[in-house]
């Protein structure tokens, strides 16, 4: 019987990775003044245990400004460096699996509420900041004016990614992940929707992108993979739409990155999109057939069989997954069963494995992931 592609290895740049599941980036909303806290010492321990086969660090802002909340995470000052390191030895201590952070800057969607407290703009009593964007649009109604980019703070942006980059290098990921997707700073910078700028920026809406993505480059040692979260769509007339995404995806594998993650929408709040299982995987095979760079499906992926047909059927490279993982990190371990793989297990949990159950074959308790 051939192998399950989920768990055949893949090479991204010189990263090997033993597996083809991917825990996607997730936010936590815990961080203090960006700097990671027990709750991701936590969180990133129960990933390491749980076999996939890179593990990517939420959205991490390049500069204070550039988080999303007061509790997301950063890179721009040594404590938040030093609170990160010490998270990841911690994962290093667990797994020999690679590890990623995503960098990004939320742009016109800054300084606002987590998901799980409303997610609403914040107000000045709440310590709001002043937003930055292409252009002077809001994301939506009751949404902060962003302030609009001169030329000369797009290039200081430019330089925050790299120091980013820089602390991150140090800390010793293996990957590193661009977010140019979900309407964040990137992504308001490529869409029309976002980007009204009459400037070299506006007639080339890729440049700003383009231009940090040769700078972390530079910057990133070529033994380690560098990708980026793209949009796909922004599922509204007029935005963004899947043959830019080809042409940037081009670009960005031109410019050395080694893969992509399709995902699609968040761009303005009043896009309908049809959300079902794997109803973005159509664009992320656009995207490799299209361009050849490693691609990662993600988006209602969480039943084994489904994320092992979107490998066969070679629709995408690796599979991401969130919300899956969140309601049960051990997922990577269900699927091995289902297909008969052995995995590793971290030796304090091996004795979980099924087949090592005395009498496993009969008393063995069922579970949802189990098939
Ligand atoms: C709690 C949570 C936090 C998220 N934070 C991020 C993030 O930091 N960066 C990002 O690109 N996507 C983020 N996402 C989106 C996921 O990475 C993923 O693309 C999306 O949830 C669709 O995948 P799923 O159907 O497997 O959940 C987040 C999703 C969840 C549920």
């Amino acid at each position: 019987m051939r192998p399950p592609k989920l768990f055949t290895p893949i090479e991204l740049g010189g990263v090997t990775l033993p597996n083809r599941i991917v825990v996607s980036p997730m936010c936590q909303y815990s961080a203090d003044d960006g700097s990671m806290t027990d709750w991701h010492t936590v969180h990133v321990g129960t990933f390491a245990c749980s076999g996939a086969g890179l593990f990517v660090i939420e959205k991490t802002g390049v500069m204070r400004e550039g988080r999303i909340t007061h509790g997301c995470t950063g890179l721009y000052s040594d404590h938040n460096e030093a609170a990160m390191a010490r998270v990841v030895q911690v994962y290093r201590g667990i797994t020999k699996n690679p590890i990623g952070i995503q960098l990004g800057h939320a742009g016109r969607k800054a300084s606002s509420h987590p998901p799980f407290a409303g997610g609403r703009p914040l107000g000045p009593e709440e310590s709001s900041w002043r937003t930055v964007a292409p252009s002077p649009i809001p994301f939506g109604e009751g949404w902060h004016t962003p302030h609009e980019l001169t030329r000369q703070e797009i290039g200081k942006l430019v330089d925050a990614y790299v120091a980013a980059a820089l602390r991150a290098k140090r800390i010793g990921f293996d990957v590193l992940e661009l977010h140019s997707a979900h309407g964040y700073l990137l992504h308001q910078f490529l869409s029309p929707l976002s980007n009204a700028r009459r400037d070299l920026y506006g007639d080339d809406r890729m440049r700003f992108p383009l231009e940090v993505a040769r700078a972390v480059r530079e910057t990133w040692p070529r033994d380690r993979a560098l990708g980026a979260r793209i949009n796909a769509t922004d599922w509204v007339e007029g935005g963004w739409q899947p043959d830019d995404a080809v042409a940037y995806a081009r670009e960005l594998k031109r410019a050395g990155l080694d893969f992509v993650c399709v995902s699609s929408g968040a761009t303005v709040p009043h896009a309908k999109i049809p959300v079902a299982p794997g109803y973005q995987v159509g664009f992320a095979e656009r995207v490799k057939n299209e361009t050849g760079i490693n691609t990662r499906a993600v988006g209602m992926i969480a039943d084994p069989d489904q994320a092992e047909d979107i490998l066969a059927s070679g629709k995408a490279d690796m599979v991401a997954m969130a919300r899956a993982f969140l309601d049960d990190p051990r997922w990577v371990w269900h699927a091995a069963e289902r297909f008969g793989v052995i995995i590793d297990y971290p030796p304090q949990y091996a004795r979980s494995r099924h087949d090592l159950w005395p009498g496993a074959q009969l008393a063995r308790p069922r579970s949802v992931g189990r098939g």
